[in-house]
Parts: structure tokens; C-alpha cells; sequence
């Protein structure tokens, strides 16, 4: 969200903005990293893939495989103080096309990012004119509210989703537009926070729920017979997901932080908050959801599903409701934010088109994608090859998450690991003192990470192009 400021400052040459200290470069990466990926993906995945068994590996390779990218992409900005594409070619011209690579990633998230933000706008608007009942219980023929509500039976056809979709999309442009990010990351100082407490009083209504001991014993106790192959790789996918990462954007930002900030610390810290909320949005939904039973049925449509229910029962749930939704679009709105910057940054800088062109080019991607994923829900979805139920959104989360991230990734722990070799990072980390993970760190990034990789992005292409 610094990035607006940022472009211009690339212009004036040397006098590159900087977080104030500590706090605010946690705060800032933290506020990029919590959005729609901890309150609706990891809820949905969680309860995919056998609710415990998938926390347990989420929360395991967050620490070790998230926390070591998280430091390499920091550290790899901050030594450079380049955003992704100029940070590699700084290093090695050879290998800047990995910082292009990089950067295409924001362009294919950012659009399906927007389509799920006007879902939520939508639940918001709903539940605000009084028409909670119909997302808890509206559904036809057994299917929820929401799948009706996204294959246009609900309405007649998906011109309303494409609708809400377009007006969260341009409430996102104009706000990069404007380039007012700077006064929406001050804002969003105040309503992170309040997000975190809704989740946290919403959680604790959920604890009344009939018949919550099994849900949460669903969701907290890992059953490892329930453990495969996917739980591994669907784990991987949402880290990436889920803390921003694989998409140049912690470079950017780790070339705003000052040289007396130690990375390790803040590499932690922005883990932690980012898996904490995840955690606690998993602890809100997953046990409910299963507790009204379609804990493995929803898919991506968990949240939409199972919160509606749990606001229709809670006491003052008509209050609540839209005040939640209110908050979460705010998340994803600032998430996508930075997505959109990313990508307009790029057409310019690269590009050397102007600024309103660049924002052009963008919306253009982002209307004409968006639309894609809308359209494959209704009159399109018998052309979505592969389709498991998600349509075109589905594959452009599987081919960023499970297929590009992955290789970025490969691709950037091979360069640190054997082309500028790990000391590079270590001694940007060893400014500020020890680095106490160094081992592990070295590693993860040479062996175990790519490996790991290797084995998401096999079976990703596997399941993408032949299952
Ligand atoms: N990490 C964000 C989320 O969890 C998604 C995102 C990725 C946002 C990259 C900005 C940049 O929703």
C-alpha cells in the first residue's frame, strides 16, 4: 500500500520512502498479508482436508517453509532496495526474467480476488437490508444461497455477481487512482483491529452452537489417516496464498524497511499475525459449518454458507452481520489494493506508459478476467475444462497458486540458494545482530524448499491438466 508513493519515488531516483521503524513495516505486510486468504480460503481448505490434520501441516510448514521465504524475500529486497523486477536483474541480469515472472502473478490474482470481494459486498448490502434469512436459508433444491446466488438461479442469471463484482473492482481502481492508499492504510490501523475482535466475539458465539464439541473437535484434533498427498500440497498453495508471498510483493516491501529493523524479527512476527487470524477464522467457520453439516460439501463457498447461518441464530445477528461483512470487504479491499498497485506499477515502470494508462490496462485485465470467472459460473461453465464446481475462478487459483507460485518459487529459492548463494541474505540479516535460524534457513531454501515445490507443482499441473 506503499506502493502509489512508491512509484513516485522510483522517479525521483534515490529518495525511496521507508516504513517508520519496526511497526510500521510489520503492520504494513501484515495488513497486505490478511485478506480473503485467511478469512475464506484457509477456512475452506481446512475443512476440505480433514479439518486437524490440514492445521497441523498449515501451522508446521508456516514456520518453516513460509517463515524461510518470507525471510528471503525480505532480505533480498531490503539488500537490493529494488521492487521484484529491478531487485533480480540488480543481482544477475541473467536471471531478472525470474522478477518478471514474479511480477505477471498479482495480474491473474487480482481479478478473481475482486469477483470473491463483490460476493462479499453483496452478503454485506443483503444482510444490511434486512435480508439475512435469505442467505441463511434461501437456498433451492438443496444447494445453499450462495451457489444459487453464483450460478444465477437466485436472480435469474449472473448479471447480479457480475454486477457486484464490477463495482468492487472499480471501488478498487479508484481508490489506486486516487492514490489515496496512504489514508486507507491508516484507516485500516483502526479496522483491522475491530476485525479481529468481531471474529473473536463471533467465535465465541459459535461455542454455543448445538453440537459444537464435535466441530471443534473436527477442526482442533488432527485424525492423520485423513492425511494425503493433497493436504500436503493444498497447505503449500495457502501459504503463498496467505502471506503474500511468491508475488515480488515482500520484496517491494522489504526494499521499503530501514537497514536498523531486524528481518528475522519482523519475519516472525508478520507469520504469526497472519497465521493467528487465519487460525481464528478457521475457529469460526470450520466447526460451525460442521456442526450445520456441509463442512465438505461447500468448497470455496464455506464462508458464504456457514456464516449467514451462524449470524441468523446469533443474538442481535442482524447487527452483526452486515458490521462483519462490512469489515471483511474492507480486508479484501485493501489486499486487492495492493495487488492492483503491483500490477500498475509494473506497466509503468516497464512499460513506460503513463499512469492512467497503466490504471487503464489494469482494469481492463481486471474487468475482462473478472468477468471470465463470473461468466464460468452461468452460461459458461460447461466450457471450463477440468471443472471441479469452481469454474474459471477455480483455474486461475489453481494455475497462480498451484502451477506459477510454485515456480517463482523454485525459481527464487535456486537463485538465493546457488546463483548469489545464501550469504547474501544472511549477511543482510546479520546487520542487526545473530541470525539465529540461519541453519535451518540454508536448508530450507537450497534443498527442502524446492523440493517441496517440485512435488506441489507436479501434482498441481497433474490435477490441473489430466485429473
Ligand atoms: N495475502 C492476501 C490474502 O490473504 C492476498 C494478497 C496477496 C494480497 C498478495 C496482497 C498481495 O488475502
Amino acid at each position: 500500500m506503499h506502493d502509489s508513493d512508491s512509484s513516485q519515488e522510483k522517479e525521483s531516483g534515490e529518495n525511496r520512502g521507508s516504513f517508520t521503524g519496526k511497526l510500521g513495516f510489520v503492520l504494513a505486510a501484515a495488513a497486505s498479508a490478511v485478506g480473503l486468504g485467511n478469512l475464506w480460503r484457509f477456512p475452506y481448505l481446512t475443512s476440505h482436508y480433514g479439518g486437524g490434520a490440514f492445521l497441523v501441516v498449515y501451522v508446521a510448514l508456516a514456520v518453516t517453509f513460509g517463515f524461510t521465504l518470507l525471510i528471503a524475500e525480505v532480505s533480498l529486497g531490503r539488500r537490493t532496495g529494488k521492487s521484484c523486477i529491478d531487485a533480480f536483474r540488480d543481482l544477475s541480469k541473467k536471471y531478472s526474467f525470474i522478477g518478471w515472472l514474479l511480477a505477471i502473478i498479482p495480474i491473474l490474482i487480482v481479478p478473481y480476488y475482486c469477483v470473491i470481494g463483490g460476493w462479499v459486498l453483496k452478503y454485506f448490502v443483503e444482510s444490511a437490508t434486512g435480508n439475512l434469512e435469505t442467505l441463511a436459508t434461501g437456498g433451492s433444491g438443496g444447494d445453499p444461497y450462495w451457489w444459487d446466488y453464483i450460478t444465477g438461479t437466485a436472480t435469474g442469471s449472473v448479471l447480479d455477481p457480475s454486477i457486484w463484482f464490477v463495482i468492487f473492482a472499480v471501488m478498487c481502481i479508484i481508490i489506486i487512482n486516487l492514490g489515496v492508499s496512504r489514508g486507507i492504510e491508516k484507516v485500516s490501523k483502526i479496522l483491522m483491529p475491530m476485525l479481529l475482535v468481531m471474529l473473536l466475539i463471533v467465535t465465541a458465539f459459535t461455542f454455543t452452537l448445538d453440537g459444537i464439541g464435535d466441530g471443534l473437535a473436527f477442526y482442533l484434533v488432527p485424525k492423520f489417516e485423513d492425511l494425503s498427498y493433497d493436504t500436503f500440497l493444498g497447505a503449500v498453495s495457502q501459504i503463498f496464498y496467505s502471506m503474500s508471498l511468491a508475488m515480488g510483493i515482500m520484496i517491494t516491501y522489504g526494499s521499503y524497511m530501514k537497514k536498523d529493523v531486524n528481518i528475522e524479527h519482523s519475519a516472525r512476527n508478520i507469520g504469526l499475525i497472519d497465521t493467528g487470524v487465519a487460525f481464528i477464522a478457521g475457529l469460526m467457520i470450520v466447526p460451525a459449518a460442521f456442526c450445520f453439516g456441509f463442512q465438505d460439501s461447500s468448497g470455496m463457498g464455506l464462508m458464504f454458507n456457514a456464516l449467514p447461518m451462524v449470524f441468523h441464530q446469533m443474538p442481535m445477528g442482524e447487527i452483526v452481520a452486515p458490521v462483519f461483512f462490512l469489515l471483511v470487504v474492507f480486508a479484501a479491499l485493501t489486499s486487492a489494493m495492493s495487488l492492483a498497485e503491483t500490477a500498475v506499477s509494473i506497466f509503468k515502470d516497464r512499460m513506460h506508459v503513463s499512469r492512467p494508462i497503466a490504471v487503464g490496462i489494469v482494469s481492463a485485465i481486471i474487468l475482462g478476467l473478472g468477468l471470465v470467472c463470473c461468466l464460468g459460473f452461468g452460461p459458461w461453465m460447461t466450457n471450463v475444462p477440468g471443472d471441479q464446481g469452481a469454474g474459471w475462478l477455480g483455474i486461475f487459483d489453481t494455475l497462480t497458486n498451484s502451477i506459477l507460485m510454485p515456480i517463482a518459487a523454485i525459481l527464487t529459492c535456486f537463485f538465493i540458494g546457488f546463483v548469489v548463494k545464501t550469504a547474501l541474505i544472511e549477511e543482510e540479516i546479520e546487520i542487526n545482530g545473530v541470525f539465529r535460524s540461519k541453519k535451518l534457513f540454508r536448508v530450507m531454501i537450497k534443498y527442502v524448499c524446492p523440493l517441496c515445490l517440485l512435488a506441489i507443482l507436479i501434482s498441481g499441473m497433474y490435477g490441473t491438466f489430466f485429473a
